[in-house]
């Protein structure tokens, strides 16, 4: 039941090319597979077939086109066994099933929603549609027709070029199409049903029109503009900066309202949750367009990236996941402020990847083992795989880098490729060997990299010690020492940057250390005064740093640096102490205090009109309960820590009263909105200010006069929030939350905001407010969008709500999942990832969620994705 890496071996048998036909039925859809195999060289030649289903039920089988006898076969649901196949000569199997599409609340394989047909494949849903060698090393040429109702779907559209479409019977009408590119099932993808579309083009650098279209609900076609918008620059910025060109003449994009996870690469046909689609300024936050952008961007680059080369098998994930997240952040940095994203991606790192790697889940980048793959599409793949595909580029400098890439392209076109094929470009591209780079893909857990220094005045010289240390993870109780490229600046007391005339003690390059050994001293020599060392700027390696450096070194970094990630990096840096700090002093009944330093510092970037907005905003954002929770990494009480956090978050904004009114009356954009990254680091500055005068001035009038007069998604959200979360029981809030619901009633993407902004509300209270919440009429448990909005949130983002002192928030949870697993197990195993720090808990809290993880550990008919999760939880 556990696949091991090591197990890898080529198929018996090479699929030459796909025929499919579906009939399609709510019920009961015809789906007729021809497949074309012919044997390996090599293989045995009595070595049968062996194709993988899942709950699937053989109505037909024929081998070149007759009827295979039921003694050449074994069936079940999970596995058709075809045996005395020609030893050389290829063959044909057809194979027909049929399945209920409106059953599938798993939501893989061909699914039903609001009428419309729709697939998910990646990574095992095609064995849910029929017996196939559903793995991603078996590539072939599809022809799929498609029969269907057609006043139900005027719409019949499935990977690669239109071939023709017409009538059939009466009320049937087919369409035919033909992807030429070889692909594996994952990327398989049928839609179909009665959609509204927008239509663009876009003309390659080698002059080829394509087509653009995106398919929406009627009526949604507007809110489609923002998508293709992004899909143009993300096909141009492809073209520039990697020489990626596309390759059919036509590239569609289907939203729909359930789905299971972000987006879908197929082929030519990309599917999305409708959420990272459809924007207009009234319903959509400066957040939503962000994200819409980089999701469109993301799943178009996996056309290189993932399609044109794919992974060999599952564990090379990352293989196009870290590198096509890679691209995207590169992308959103040239269309947006590098620095800013830079930020935002570090944030969402250490939130969501760094607790995964401390906790029981932790698993390298590229594993060596699953139970469930499904469990394996996680920030470490994605997240930590961009990191590192971040550092290849730091390592080896731009223009290297750029060879590396172009040689991949070059070398591994049309193949199913593995990670060790990819960084075997880079060395040969760049003469480097990256043996021990590699160990990122391979050693899970976050680098811990501990820094001192000193300066002597009379020979001029700077010394940096550094260690590095790799934490024990499940599996893996010794590491080796890494590679870690640290980018560093030493910063002179008038803000100057040093250039020091010599370096010894290990290799430098630029701006780079690089950290090799467990142990190493680097000495820099022709320092004529004391610098300031700033160190892993732009967080050029995921690591923890331990440097124990002054408030005053901290502040001058934060004034002077000319790297913005890093003046933002020292201003958290000088906050979390005297967050921790509050935490305790809050846990042990004490009053809690906040450095002056630390709020003069906050208040001078605040203040600072040479920087911009965005980044004004991000500087004066402390780090989240969560962050705290992290960083004190045992005996967690969350209330404590909240408590802590409120108490400095006020002391802040009583001192900067003047501040916080003076931005909020200038921060607003002129005109009408526009999602443009300036104009939204104007309303984040704006906004951020709000909520710090929401303390200062202990009223929600100010919050309630903004949620009245705002002309926006991104303000209205954000004053609804101030106002729920901050005065939960004030008449304003009870009658904007009231307003806000008549407004956006029949918008799902809004209504989910509505759930999540009451679903985040502070307190013990929260969980009786979710259980009322979970009986409005417009709790759609079948939604994942929902499920995630109310449930999700609740469990991923309300530390004090969730976490209560009496464990009815894990126990709420337990049954949740239990009660979701049995619909969408995908769904349930996601939700239940949120309890992944449960460790760090406070004993008490501990105790209590260990008792709700061993409730669902122990109850009947577990889904092997959430007992994978659940188990791992309670053993690592
Ligand atoms: N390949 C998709 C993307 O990153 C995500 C697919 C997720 N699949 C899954 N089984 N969780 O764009
Ligand atoms: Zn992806």
């Amino acid at each position: 039941q556990i696949v091991h890496l090591a197990d890898y071996r080529p198929t018996d048998f090479v699929l030459e090319r796909v025929d499919l036909t579906f009939e399609l039925d709510p019920t009961n859809t015809k789906v007729e597979a021809r497949l074309i195999f012919h044997r390996r060289e090599g293989v045995d030649p009595t070595a049968p077939l062996v194709l993988d289903g899942d709950e699937l039920t053989l109505s037909g089988l024929l081998l070149d086109q007759n009827e295979v006898p039921t003694s050449q076969y074994d069936v079940t649901p999970e596995q058709l066994t075809v045996r005395d196949l020609p030893a050389e000569s290829p063959f044909e199997i057809t194979i027909t099933t049929y399945i209920n599409p409106e059953a599938n609340t798993q939501l893989m394989g061909l699914y039903r929603t609001n009428g419309i047909y729709c697939t998910q494949c990646e990574a095992e849903g095609f064995r849910r549609i029929t017996y196939f060698p559903d793995r991603p090393d078996v590539l072939a040429p599809y022809t799929v027709t498609i029969i269907g109702d057609k006043a139900a779907n005027p719409v019949m559209l499935s990977n690669g070029n239109f071939l023709g479409g017409a009538g059939y019977d009466e009320g049937r009408a087919f369409a035919a199409w033909f992807d030429p590119h070889p692909k594996p099932s994952y990327l398989f993808a049928l839609v179909t049903g009665d959609l509204g579309v927008v239509e663009d083009t876009f003309t390659t650098m080698s002059g080829n029109e394509v087509a653009l279209k995106i398919y929406v609900e009627h009526g949604k076609e507007p809110r489609a503009a923002y998508a293709m918008d992004a899909l143009k620059r993300s096909m141009k910025w492809d073209e520039e900066r990697f020489g990626r060109e596309y390759d059919l003449n036509i590239f569609q994009i289907v939203a729909v309202s359930d789905f299971n996870m972000g987006a879908m690469e197929n082929k030519g046909l990309n599917v999305f949750n409708d959420k990272y689609v459809l924007a207009d300024p009234e319903t959509a936050t400066d957040q939503d367009y962000a994200n819409i952008e980089a999701i469109i961007a993301h799943e178009y680059f996996h056309n290189w990236t993932g399609n044109r080369i794919t992974c060999r098998d599952w564990f090379q994930l990352c293989l196009k996941e870290g590198l096509t997240v890679y691209r995207d952040h590169e992308f959103s940095a040239d269309m947006r402020s590098r620095p800013v994203k830079r930020i935002a991606e570090v944030r969402h790192l250490k939130s969501e990847q760094f607790p995964e790697d401390a906790g029981p889940l932790a698993h390298p980048v590229r594993p060596t083992k699953y139970r469930e793959i499904n469990n394996f599409y996680t920030t470490t793949v994605y997240e930590k795989g961009s990191e590192v595909t971040r550092m290849i580029a730091t390592l080896l400098g731009r223009d290297m880098f750029k060879k590396g890439m172009d040689l991949y392209f070059e070398r591994h076109d049309g193949d199913a490729a593995t990670v060790e094929d990819f960084v075997k470009c880079f060395e040969d591209a760049s003469g480097r060997d990256l043996t021990q780079f590699s160990l990122w893909y391979h050693q899970a857990g976050t680098p811990l990299v501990t820094a001192s220094s000193s300066y002597d005045q009379s020979s001029g010289t700077f010394t940096l010690s550094l260690e590095q240390m790799v934490p024990a993870t499940p599996g893996q109780s010794t590491k080796d020492p890494m590679h870690i490229p640290l980018s560093f600046a030493l910063i002179l007391d008038n803000g100057s940057l040093a250039t020091p005339e010599g370096v010894t003690g290990g290799e430098v390059t630029e701006d780079v250390l690089h950290l090799t050994e467990r142990r190493q001293t680097f000495t820099f020599s022709g320092i004529s005064s004391r610098p300031v060392l700033s160190l892993n700027r732009s967080f050029s390696a995921p690591i923890n740093l331990h440097f124990d450096q002054t408030p005053a070194d901290l502040a001058h970094i934060a004034r002077h640096d000319t790297d913005l990630f890093a003046r933002w990096q020292a201003l958290t840096d000088l906050a979390m102490p005297n967050l921790m700090q509050a935490a305790r002093d809050a846990r042990d009944g004490k009053d809690v205090t906040c450095d002056p330093a630390l709020i003069a510092a906050l208040l001078e970037a605040a203040a600072d009109e040479t920087l911009e907005p965005a980044f004004r905003a991000q500087a004066l954002t402390l780090p989240s309960e969560a962050d705290i929770a992290r960083e004190l990494g045992s005996n967690n009480d969350p209330d404590a820590i909240h408590a802590g956090r409120t108490a400095v978050i006020s002391a802040i904004a009583e001192a900067g009263e003047k501040s916080f009114v003076h931005l909020f009356e200038t921060m607003k954009p002129e005109g009408a909105y526009a999602p443009d990254a300036e104009s939204a680091g104007k309303r984040a500055l704006r906004n951020i200010a709000l909520s710090y005068l929401t303390y200062s001035e202990g009223s929600p009038a100010r919050a309630a006069e903004a949620f009245a007069s705002s002309d926006n998604m991104t303000d209205l959200a954000q004053a609804l929030t101030l106002l729920a979360h901050r005065f939960p029981s004030s008449s304003e809030a009870t009658s904007a939350l009231a307003s806000f619901l008549t407004r956006f009633d029949g918008n799902p993407l809004v209504i989910d905001k509505w759930f999540s902004i009451q679903a985040t509300i502070p307190g013990a209270d929260a969980l009786s407010r979710v259980k009322s919440l979970m009986e409005n009429p417009r709790f759609i448990s079948t939604n994942p969008n929902r499920v995630r909005s109310l449930i999700g949130t609740y469990a991923f983002s309300n530390p004090t709500g969730f976490n209560r002192a009496d464990g009815e928030g894990y126990r709420f949870l337990a049954e949740q999942i239990l009660a979701i697993d049995a619909k969408n197990p995908q769904l349930a195993a996601r939700i239940l990832t949120s309890m992944r720090s449960w460790r760090s808990l406070e004993p008490q809290r501990a105790d209590h969620a260990r008792a709700a993880l061993t409730t669902i550990e122990r109850a009947a008919n577990l889904s092997t994705d959430v007992r994978d999760i659940v188990e791992r939880m309670l053993k690592g």
